[in-house]
Formats: C-alpha cells, sequence, structure tokens
C-alpha cells in the first residue's frame, strides 16, 4: 500500500506525511533526502552541480543507504551517516539542481521503489504519484499561497538556527520552485488522479484528517 504525497517546498509536505505515516503505522520516505545525498556527494567531491557530466559518472560509486528508526529516517553515503548534513542551505540548492540530471533521477529510481516494497509507506515528494509510484493506491498534490509557504519555511530555517533574511527564504524558494516544475523530465506537477488539497489555512493535523478520511473511506 502506497500513499503518495507530491508538492512543492515550504507547502508542509515532510510534516504531513510524517504525521500520516505515524497515525496509520506506514513507513515514511522522503525522496527528497535521496537528491540531497547525491547532491551531498557531488558538494563532498568538489564537482559543480551543473556538470551533468561529472555528477553522472558519480553515481555507480555511491551507496545511497536509508533507513527506518522509530519512524525516522537516516541516510547514509558511502557508509557515512549524513542525516543531519542534508539540511544544509548548500545541500538544499544543489538537490534542486542536480534532480534536473535525467540520469541522477533514472539512478534514483529503483532505489525508491526498492524502499516502496518494504511495506505500506507514505512517500513525499515531486513526482512520486506521476512517476516512482504511478500506481499508489492513494494520492495526494499539496499547495499553498506563495508567501505562506516563505513564511512556513523562514521558520523552519530560524527553529533550526538557520534564519537568515526572510527575502532570502522567499528568493531561495522561487528559484527552487521554478527549476522543479520547468524542468524537463519528471517536472513538478499533479497526477491526474491526484487529490488537491490547498493547505494555506490548514495546520497539519488538518490535512491529515482529511487524508484519513479520504483512505478509510476509499474515495
Ligand atoms: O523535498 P526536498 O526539499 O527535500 O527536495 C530536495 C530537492 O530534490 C528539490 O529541490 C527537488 C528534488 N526532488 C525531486 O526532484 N523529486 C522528488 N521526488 C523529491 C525531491
Amino acid at each position: 500500500m502506497i500513499i503518495a504525497i507530491d508538492g512543492p517546498a515550504g507547502v508542509g509536505k515532510s510534516t504531513v506525511a510524517r504525521l500520516l505515516a505515524a497515525r496509520l503505522g506506514y513507513l515514511y520516505l522522503d525522496t527528497g533526502a535521496l537528491y540531497r545525498a547525491v547532491a551531498w556527494k557531488t558538494l563532498r567531491s568538489g564537482i559543480r552541480p551543473t556538470d551533468h557530466e561529472s555528477v553522472t559518472t558519480l553515481m555507480p560509486t555511491t551507496l545511497i543507504h536509508m533507513q527506518f528508526l522509530n519512524g525516522a529516517m537516516q541516510v547514509s553515503v558511502d557508509g557515512s551517516d549524513v542525516t543531519e548534513e542534508l539540511r544544509t542551505p548548500e545541500v538544499t540548492a544543489t538537490a534542486s539542481i542536480v534532480s534536473a540530471i535525467p540520469a541522477v533521477r533514472e539512478w534514483l529510481l529503483p532505489i525508491q521503489r526498492q524502499i516502496g516494497q518494504r511495506g505500506s509507506v507514505v512517500a513525499e515528494g515531486r513526482d512520486v504519484g506521476t512517476k516512482v509510484f504511478p500506481t499508489a493506491a492513494y494520492k495526494f498534490f499539496l499547495e499553498a499561497d506563495a508567501d505562506v509557504r516563505v513564511a512556513r519555511r523562514h521558520r523552519e530555517l530560524v527553529a533550526a538556527g538557520r534564519g537568515g533574511a526572510v527575502e532570502t527564504t522567499s528568493g531561495d524558494l522561487a528559484d527552487r520552485d521554478r527549476r522543479d516544475r520547468t524542468r524537463s523530465i519528471a517536472p513538478l506537477i499533479p497526477a491526474g488522479d491526484a487529490r488537491l488539497i490547498d493547505t494555506s489555512a490548514l495546520s497539519p493535523d488538518q490535512v491529515v484528517e482529511q487524508m484519513i478520511a479520504t483512505v478509510s473511506t476509499g474515495s
């Protein structure tokens, strides 16, 4: 059983997906963490993320492992636990760039699908309902007003001790959105059969309640 949740940055996907997975007793798969892991390796290797060829040559020798401990996901790259380092601004910006490289997306596809076979999963990302799990039992696409998304992302950064100017957050989010929505391969778009939820005026719990209602009625 797969529940797919897609949407842009700052829309509340991770919070909602984690809560929903906990409520249902499912695994939580954060697919963005895999793109962040590739970004981490790219930065660590001193390769420019726009250098598609060099990033592509990294893939066959890269070992990404995800494990789930008490519902939390832990990511290692080539044997090192990089979970904490995946949230830095450098990794965030680089992930958005390397995720547009077709070879990176192809390489991560079977890794995501293998995790999907480990049991019932709530999977969250940009192309989970369209590409990774097109036959997911339930698909949700979250949206929210741009200013709400900027405010949410800024609060997260402040809580993590990385809050800068709100204008910087706004600019970074707009850049990521543009790249994610306009890339030629697996752009961020709702699956035709996804249920759209505007989270602008909803709390995470309210979004989860809507999802549970959909899942429990099988509609
Ligand atoms: O959800 P996130 O912010 O952790 O994702 C990091 C980047 O990875 C994001 O800019 C786009 C990319 N990504 C993607 O292209 N496809 C996914 N399924 C998940 C993330």
